[in-house]
């Protein structure tokens, strides 16, 4: 492996390491509103741990294209909540940090010419885009309840 296709190696371990964080964060925030009555915000996180196994996925999948094993030695702690407004304001701020992890790989995979992983991170970019709108909406509710 060259060194620029082992520099993108890493770089989508590191990313799958954090979908794999946030597939267990969305579980445990969908089941604690499930528990606390809120029916849409439980199906919706629920939904989003689906789509999180997706970016895994097509993670998974492109690391092994580029002739390489995923490789997960370790996962971030995960954020946990005790509050609805606390998992909103986590799911926020993480569903932002994605955005924001997935735009500095499309910019280094298209800094050493590697397309076909840049489109791949693309398309996850815009799901995390999605994300990243529903949980700002969520995120105003809470706000506007405490009159921010
Ligand atoms: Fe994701
Ligand atoms: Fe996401």
């Amino acid at each position: 492996m060259t060194r620029d296709k082992s520099m993108i190696k890493d770089l989508l371990d590191e990313l799958l390491a954090d979908e794999l964080v946030t597939i267990g964060r969305c579980t445990l925030y969908a089941h604690m509103c499930e528990n606390w009555g809120y029916k849409d915000l439980h199906e919706s996180l629920e939904k989003g741990a689906g789509d999180e196994m997706l970016h895994a996925e097509l993670l998974i999948k492109r690391i092994m294209s580029l002739g390489g094993e995923p490789a997960v030695p370790s996962l971030s702690k995960m954020k946990t909540a005790k509050t609805i407004e606390e998992i909103i304001f986590n799911n926020k701020e993480a569903e932002s940090a994605s955005v924001r992890a997935y735009n500095v790989a499309i910019f280094l995979a298209n800094r050493i010419g590697d397309k076909a992983t840049a489109n791949v991170l693309a398309n996850l970019l815009d799901m995390e885009k999605e994300h990243e709108k529903w949980a700002k909406k969520q995120l105003s509710k809470v706000d506007k309840k405490k009159g921010k």
